[in-house]
């Protein structure tokens, strides 16, 4: 379709109509306030909405300006992070508000190609941010974009390729309208979200479903196609509660290079294949150089699911008169380790 002034594609008349009375009302959607609206972003690409918005609203709380948010220490923002996951970007984040202060002089940017330059800020966050504060005709396409236009137009050209992302862009952009392109890209996610979701899609109550080729071709649940299938590992962690007489632990501080960069755990031993009992005893006594502790106890495994990880866990509760020498780990008294941020499953454990 060839764009004119001002034109409005059918469908993107359709979905801002729905939108108009079936949204949700959140409370990132209600300001135009650009750091408000990255903040949202950010957190909305670890995760759904209802486990989002506590997350937001704390941020929010804490760091009322962007200013606020480039001030704090590194260590407060992942433990306010903590249970998200993909800890990087909450690093990430840190340092796109100092650069936000020191390159904007504290003044959000607005432009799609400004923002690009923010650390952790790539085609699709610029593009949200950019079309929801300003009305940038920038296109989104994130996860329920894909959905939506694959199942729209049947396409079965896989979105992870190099011409699939181009075809959903290309598509993305024939219908946005010029202008109110904020609303089209939040209604678009919106329908995604609520109507067009990837299992049972309400398909009665869809707004487009007069232009859905799927669901007239009844591939609505083949729709979208990827070609990879993720390769997910499995890994064994043994982690070694070790206590002394004085209730003091030893914790360790994560490094680059594998998950959970900058978080805190407990001493661990990690294997390719799981132990015997008789194995992990060995293993104990290698990381504490000793034969001079108790196993107390050992939970259940623990299986924690990441994208492409499995961690099938055990937490030994150790026992000893006085904490070994381990390179790396820091003692601090055992109640203080949930002010540290950790790991979901550390968390977890300690919480049960
Ligand atoms: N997911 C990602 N961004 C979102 C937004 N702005 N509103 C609702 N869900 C979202």
């Amino acid at each position: 379709m060839i764009k004119t002034q001002n034109t409005i594609h059918p469908i993107s008349a359709l979905l801002l109509r729905w939108y108009a009375t079936q949204k949700r009302d959140l409370p990132w959607r209600n300001s135009s306030n650009a750091y408000y609206i990255w903040l949202s972003e950010i957190i909305l690409q670890q995760t759904r909405v209802a486990q989002g918005m506590p997350y937001y609203l704390n941020f929010v709380q804490a760091y009322p300006t962007v200013q606020d948010l480039a001030n704090a220490p590194e260590q407060d923002i992942l433990k306010l992070w903590q249970g998200l996951g993909y800890y990087s970007r909450a690093r990430n984040l840190h340092a796109a508000a100092k650069m936000v202060v020191t390159d904007y002089s504290g003044i959000f940017p607005t432009q799609y190609s400004e923002l690009k330059k923010l650390k952790g800020v790539g085609e699709y966050t610029a593009s949200a941010i950019a079309s929801f504060a300003v009305n940038e005709p920038k296109a989104v396409v994130d996860g329920n974009v894909y959905r939506v236009l694959s199942r729209l137009y049947n396409i079965e050209t896989p979105i992870d390729t190099n011409e699939g992302v181009k075809l959903f862009s290309q598509l993305a952009y024939e219908l946005l309208p010029t202008v109110h392109a904020g609303e089209h890209n939040q209604a678009m996610m919106e329908m995604g979200a609520i109507c067009c979701k990837p299992k049972l899609p309400t398909c009665v109550q869809c707004p487009v479903i007069d232009y859905c080729e799927a669901y007239k071709h009844n591939t609505i649940n083949e729709r979208p196609i990827k070609s990879k299938r993720t390769k997910v590992t499995a890994r064994y962690f043994y982690y070694l509660i070790i206590n002394d007489k004085k209730q003091h632990t030893l914790i360790h501080q994560r490094t680059a290079g594998d998950i959970w960069q900058g978080l805190y755990e407990f001493v661990l031993i990690e294997n390719a294949i799981a132990f015997d009992e008789k194995e992990l005893l060995v293993a104990i006594q290698e990381k504490l150089n000793s034969t001079k502790f108790k196993l107390k106890q050992t939970s259940t495994t623990h299986k924690h699911v990441l994208s492409h990880q499995h961690l099938h866990t055990i937490f030994c509760e150790i026992e000893v008169a006085k904490l070994p020498i381990i390179i790396g780990t820091v003692a601090i008294p055992y109640n203080q380790v949930n002010t540290y941020p950790l790991p979901r499953l550390i968390d977890k454990y300690l919480n049960i």
